[in-house]
């Protein structure tokens, strides 16, 4: 059900990959909720071609650009600003990306030039995005930038090597330029902690199915699916939540203040046997 809740909104969506990505389920909402907007991802991403039938669906633009170049961001800044004929409301951020991870490599083992590609992509880029729109002044006032995160920042996940890294510099930054977007403009910046999902790169993580079903498991209202996470992103793009900046928000089922749960010691309990 929709609420009009973007209604006159404009918003750039990096990061929808396919039908499983996170962002592409909150460009489809974010169209529902009456907003416009364009979509871009990493050149090397649109060779698939799935982008292009969001961006029918949608009735939007795709401009390419590789998030860890400032080049593709200022172009992609004010290309969108020309297309959608004024300032930005809202941009979300659902861009991660380790090749260590890729390679499946341990986090004693970690290729340190990978290593510093993992910050670039999955945390830095999240400082370029907002530098550059800064700089062109592309922010509308309460305007609202979200970026993905992942419980990893702060607990151990061991497969998660450099990610975990990363979404802690993720977050750190959220803190650090939601300060500065709140004095200038008054636009705010957080993070959402998402469940594990499967996406393409949730599932890039060793492990995956195991830490779903335990996450699963622990959660007492069970993983959050992708959709509940769009819904959440345009809560956040809307005015609803006006006053809401530097925050990780968590949107994981509850499974943050869990130690254990009955499910998981039914399970335990049963491989005893
Ligand atoms: N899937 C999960 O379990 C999970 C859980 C918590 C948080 N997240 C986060 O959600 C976000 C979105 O991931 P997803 O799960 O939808 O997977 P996804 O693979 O669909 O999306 C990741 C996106 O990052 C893009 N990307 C990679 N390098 C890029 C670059 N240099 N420039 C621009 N874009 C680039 C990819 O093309 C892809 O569209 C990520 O930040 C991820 O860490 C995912």
């Amino acid at each position: 059900m929709a609420y009009n809740l973007l209604k006159g909104k404009r918003g750039i969506i990096f990061g929808a990959l396919d039908e499983k990505s996170i962002a592409w389920k909150v460009a489809l909402q974010a169209k529902e909720e009456g907003a416009e907007f364009v979509l871009s991802n990493a050149p090397l991403a649109m060779r698939m071609g799935e982008i292009n039938k969001l961006a029918e669906i949608c009735n939007a633009q795709v401009i390419p650009a590789d998030a860890t170049s400032v080049e593709d961001l200022e172009k992609l800044f004010t290309q969108a600003q020309e297309i959608l004929g004024g300032k930005i409301d809202f941009v979300l951020h659902s861009i991660g990306m380790s090749p260590n991870i890729r390679k499946g490599k341990a986090y004693g083992e970690l290729n340190y030039e990978w290593f510093q590609r993992t910050l670039d992509v999955s945390a830095l880029s999240f400082h370029k995005v907002m530098a550059v729109a800064e700089k062109l002044d592309a922010m509308n006032e309460w305007g609202s930038i979200v970026a993905l995160s992942y419980i990893a920042a702060q607990r151990v996940f061991p497969d998660y090597t450099d990610m975990a890294q990363a979404k802690a510099m993720l977050e750190s930054i959220a803190r650090s330029y939601g300060y500065r977007m709140a004095k200038q403009k008054k636009v705010r910046v957080n993070t959402i902690s998402q469940s594990p999902t499967k996406t393409t790169a949730g599932t890039g993580v060793g492990g995956f199915d195991v830490f779903y079903e335990y996450s699963d498991k622990m959660s007492p209202l069970g993983n959050a699916p992708a959709e509940a996470c769009a819904d959440y992103c345009i809560t956040l793009f809307s005015d609803l939540t006006r006053y809401v900046t530097m925050q990780n928000l968590l949107h994981d089922g509850g499974f943050s203040s869990m130690g254990i749960s009955e499910d998981v010691v039914n399970l335990m309990m049963a491989n005893q046997q």
